[in-house]
């Protein structure tokens, strides 16, 4: 049985007030408050259990290498991997998919060779691939979202011609909620011999991902969103990508030897992970993870939709509210603008002083802010441990928004 009230209670920070009152944290799009369990894998392994890894053939090297390690499979069994050889650890999404960016498309792509991306990608799926573009003439084609802020497969597959070399989707729209049909759009790709990256970052906080039935070759989540420390993350490889794949950084760790005339790389994955690591981050993610798992994804995605559900009623109710993204099965985030003069910047102020934290802005999404013919919205994205009572709060800190405003 889900109990929200037991969730919150893990949260310390869940707890605490904001301009003296209790906070309603709805930034979760953003970054996702720490279990205390996460708090306190990061305060035993800097206290008790820390070293390098990977180097020392001492008590402590040893085991912060275990403990270390140990989260690779952990990761594999989240996003279920076949092998935890697959998982590439690293400070986040962005790494992750400048990794790909540098290690596998600048490799293997020439000028004219075309890389497909929706519309609704965040900044980390595009400006690497505006490297490719600038560098060496890649061409980027835009797939666009419909009024719903729905992505129809298809397009993305009939957008394909000879010259596609990879197609790089989200798998949630951080801004409009949108689920991603990315397993459709694997096997339309697949049945043309192209590659799919999937930026994993908002949906696998959200639900169950398994990159297998995705049949993703790329699969990239971020640690801070899902509950784990910032600084943490991982990318899922297929087999034969990682082949192709070169490293993206040098330096120690990613080394079996060097000598003045040459280098010999380290296995897979490791070959791809330079220089000491994000060791604690990485601990803390793996908490992370195991804290979702013993909930449940799916009933964690069970308890966000009923959180979703209830706030398109209690929303259907200010005729005022513009609400970006209106497929049923979103994610729950939600993206708005309020009718007259008000800012987004504004209303998240006023929003603030009774205690709900959302972002404003464009979210890193210039190319769907074009597209929505927005310069900005307010962006409530919820989680886990977020309650029907929140959602209370945030609409009548809304009502006095629009008070204020309208
Ligand atoms: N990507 C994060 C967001 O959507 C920062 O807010």
């Amino acid at each position: 049985m889900y109990n929200v009230a037991k969730i919150r209670a893990d949260f310390p920070i869940l707890s605490r007030e904001v301009n003296g009152k209790p906070l309603v944290y709805l930034d979760n799009g953003a970054s996702a408050q720490k279990p205390q369990v996460v708090i306190d894998a990061i305060t035993r392994s800097y206290a008790n259990e820390y070293a390098n890894v990977h180097r020392g053939l001492h008590y402590l090297s040893n085991l912060a290498t275990d403990n270390y390690e140990a989260v690779r499979g952990k990761i594999a069994k989240f996003l279920n991997a076949v092998s935890e050889n697959n998982i590439i650890f690293n400070s986040g999404t962005t790494e992750g998919i400048n990794m790909v960016a540098y290690g596998w498309a600048m490799p293997n792509l020439k000028a004219g060779d075309e890389i497909i991306l929706s519309v609704m990608e965040h900044h980390a799926n595009i400006v690497p691939w505006h490297f490719l573009r600038e560098r060496q003439g890649v061409v980027l084609t835009w797939v666009d979202v419909d009024a719903t802020g729905a992505l129809d497969p298809q397009a993305v597959i009939d957008a394909i011609t000879p010259k596609t070399k990879l197609i790089a989707i989200t798998h949630m729209s951080n801004v409009l909620g949108t689920k991603v049909d990315v397993k459709s759009i694997c096997a339309g790709a697949h049945a043309k011999d192209v590659p799919v990256l999937v930026d994993g970052s908002q949906s696998a906080v959200h639900m169950a991902v398994d990159v297998q039935d995705i049949d993703a070759d790329f699969y990239a989540i971020t640690g801070h969103k899902l509950y784990g420390p910032s600084g943490s993350g991982a990318i899922y490889v297929k087999p034969e990508r990682m082949a192709e794949m070169q490293p993206f950084l040098g330096g120690g760790d990613m080394i079996r030897e060097v000598s003045k005339d040459g280098v010999v790389y380290n296995d897979s994955p490791m070959k791809f992970e330079a220089g000491t690591p994000g060791i604690v981050q990485m601990i803390g993610l793996g908490t992370a993870v195991d804290y979702m798992m013993d909930h449940g994804m799916e009933a964690i995605a069970s308890h966000e939709n009923s959180l979703r559900d209830y706030a398109i009623s209690k929303l259907a109710g200010l005729n005022w509210i513009n609400v970006q993204g209106t497929t049923p099965d979103k994610g729950a985030i939600f993206s708005f603008t309020m009718d007259g003069a008000a800012h987004p910047h504004d209303i998240s102020t006023i929003l603030d002083k009774k205690g709900v934290a959302v972002r404003a802005g464009q979210h890193c999404t210039g190319p769907l802010m074009e597209h929505l013919g927005l310069n900005a919205t307010c962006r409530a994205s919820f989680a886990m441990y977020n309650t029907t009572a929140e959602i209370d709060i945030w609409i009548d800190a809304l009502e006095l928004a629009h008070d204020l405003f309208g």
